[in-house]
């Protein structure tokens, strides 16, 4: 595992923090938020922000996010008229590299078809897809085996996201099988990995 004195957001930084934007929503492994935000603080040179879903909300409190956490609400209170700002549009300027961790299958659905009917669909329909996109897929073994989730995982992909699969395990609802979602060390060595890519080609 590489350790994060040794990651190049550190060493080849931007003029600025490289900004992480973590979406989260309402799978139970929404419970591991603080820990995957708290980890990826972790990183030398990253900012991260965080926007969820309204189901996502029941899996975690605010307070143990020590980072801007934007929610639908957010999006609506701050337009009022012409000249302010349109939320996801600045989210997904702000963005350097966009993770979705969970992905649940409601949103994975509707990514997958390009609905946007909140603030996170909203970001990622708008995404610019030369960013990168990581996404992590969480649902339960029966939901996961389901013929359309390989379908819809497979337009991401085809979109240029990078899917960080899920694993097996025992769910929280007692059944046992793939579908978990990745273990938080896998997801935050990945975005390190990206990390260095994207140092490697700011220098090339
Ligand atoms: C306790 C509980 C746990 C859930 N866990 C999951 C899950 O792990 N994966 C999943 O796809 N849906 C899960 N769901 C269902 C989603 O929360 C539901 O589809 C919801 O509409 C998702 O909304 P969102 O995609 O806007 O966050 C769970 C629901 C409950 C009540």
């Amino acid at each position: 595992m590489e350790s994060s004195a040794s990651c190049p957001a550190a060493a080849a930084p931007l003029e600025r923090p490289f900004r992480v934007l973590v979406g989260v929503t309402g799978s139970v492994a929404a419970l591991k938020l603080p820990l995957l935000v708290s980890r990826l603080l972790d990183i030398p040179g990253l900012e991260v922000a965080v926007v969820t879903t309204e189901r996502a909300k029941h899996f975690y409190s605010p307070q143990d996010i020590p980072v801007t956490l934007y929610s639908d609400a957010d999006e609506w209170e701050m337009w009022k008229c012409r000249s302010d700002p349109v939320l996801h549009i600045d989210l997904r300027r702000w963005a350097d590299l966009m993770l979705v961790a969970p992905l649940d299958a409601n949103t994975l659905g509707k990514v997958a078809s390009g609905i946007c009917d909140n603030l996170l669909t909203c970001v990622i329909r708008a995404w610019d897809c030369r960013k990168p996109l990581l996404f992590c897929p969480a649902m339960n073994t029966a939901m996961w085996e389901h013929p359309i989730t390989a379908q819809q995982v497979g337009l991401l992909r085809a979109f240029g996201y990078m899917e960080i699969p899920c694993v097996a395990k025992k769910l929280v609802c007692g059944d046992e099988g793939l579908g978990a979602m990745a273990e938080v060390g896998t997801i935050v060595d990945k975005v390190k990995e990206v990390l260095f890519w994207h140092g490697s080609s700011q220098r090339s």
